[in-house]
């Protein structure tokens, strides 16, 4: 790796070395996506593109840790993705593939000039260039795009398009780049690329606490159990979401990027709800504990935009894509807040000695 007089960094790669672009890789899935590649593809160079807005180095080294793949060699390029420096020609590499899961991912972030401005803008050119280098892309939508539709059954892709937040809509269009990419390459009797778009539903995991309010409803009521409290639900804890253990999400990103996948958006969920109860009754099971939830009203503002209910269909995601979820959220979630409990003991021994 060397320095070109920019600053920049300049790859010293020949193109017939093994490589990936992980962007928001220094996240929780990126840094458990690097993670599992480093596992997978021992030798290959990984490129991380990261802000480090939400994300941080110790995220990779915690992934690492985990996955026992010792310690991460690649390159991290500490820019915006929009400053698009990090293209595969510009590097003067042909990665394997590119998976794009830089965003700002806090669903409370209601500046919408600064939220499509980071997740939606440079997407059209981050997707023009994969497909100009014939990188296979495999980007990070979001079960957001579905908003809050009124059916309680598997949500169908169809049924995306009418999100709650600007967060969604960022996503939303996304998708919708794509879909008129693809119309246009059909219409003209042309292949599709290699483009696969996923729609992430409600992931949990380790890696994820650096998030703060924005880690899973799993990460927090373990905690506040750990703590001692009654865990906090919503009014009587009967909301259902599709949670998805990040091992799984992990998974299905890299099918993703594998030759002969049909190229299109999917679902990425368990394909099961949990609702918000038996989230608390898995905490408990893990625990060996038998705390009953504090319920609370929800703010009347939130009823109209809360996700009551989401389930991913995942039909399509296991034709187009040969993958299943390997996990059952149950089975996941305890091993996960096991694994909470673990890690909180060891930190306040560490803390202690
Ligand atoms: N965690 C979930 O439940 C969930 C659900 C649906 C979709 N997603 C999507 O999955 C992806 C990863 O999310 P996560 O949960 O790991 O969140 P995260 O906040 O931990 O990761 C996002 C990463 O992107 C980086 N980033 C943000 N904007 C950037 C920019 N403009 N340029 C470069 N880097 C930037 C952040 O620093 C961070 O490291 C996101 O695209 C998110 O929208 C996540």
């Amino acid at each position: 790796m060397t320095f070109g007089e920019s600053g920049r960094v300049q790859s010293s790669m020949t193109s017939a070395e093994t490589s990936f672009i992980v962007t928001g890789g220094a996240g929780f899935i990126g840094a458990n996506l690097v993670a599992e590649l480093m596992r997978r593809h021992p030798g290959a160079h990984i490129y991380v593109v990261d802000d480090f807005r939400t994300g941080s180095y110790a995220n990779i080294v915690e992934a690492c840790d985990r996955a026992g793949v010792g310690g991460f060699e690649g390159t991290v390029l500490s820019d915006s993705v929009g400053d698009l420096n990090w293209q595969p020609a510009l590097l003067g590499i042909q990665p394997k593939a590119v998976f794009h899961l830089a965003a700002i991912t806090d669903t409370l972030e209601f500046d919408e000039q600064k939220m499509l401005r980071a997740n939606t803008e440079p997407f059209a050119e981050i997707l023009e260039s994969c497909i100009e280098c014939e990188v296979p892309l495999v980007y990070a939508s979001s079960a957001a795009t579905y908003g809050s539709p009124e059916q309680r059954t598997p949500f169908g892709l169809e049924l995306a398009g009418k999100p709650n937040n600007v967060y969604g809509f960022s996503k939303w269009l996304m998708d919708a780049e794509v879909f008129r990419f693809f119309k246009k390459r059909e219409s003209a009797g042309e292949p599709l690329p290699h483009v696969v778009g996923l729609r992430y539903f409600n992931v949990y995991g380790p890696g994820e606490w650096r998030k703060g309010k924005m880690a899973s409803m799993v990460w927090h009521l373990t905690n506040q159990v750990l703590d001692g409290k009654q865990p906090g639900l919503f009014n009587y804890g009967e909301h259902e979401r599709d949670q998805i253990f990040v091992e799984d999400v992990v998974s299905c990103t890299l099918a993703g990027a594998e030759p002969g996948v049909k190229p299109g958006v999917y679902n990425l969920g368990s394909g099961q709800t949990t609702s918000f109860n038996q989230i608390v009754e898995a905490i408990n099971e893990a625990l060996g504990e038998s705390v009953e939830p504090r319920y609370f009203e929800m703010p009347a503002e939130m009823i109209p935009t809360y996700q009551h209910y989401t389930c991913a269909d995942m039909s399509k995601t296991k034709s187009g894509l040969n993958w299943a979820p390997g996990w059952s959220p149950m089975d996941a979630m305890i091993r996960y807040a096991r694994q909470i409990a673990t890690e909180r003991k060891s930190s306040s021994a560490a803390t202690n000695a």
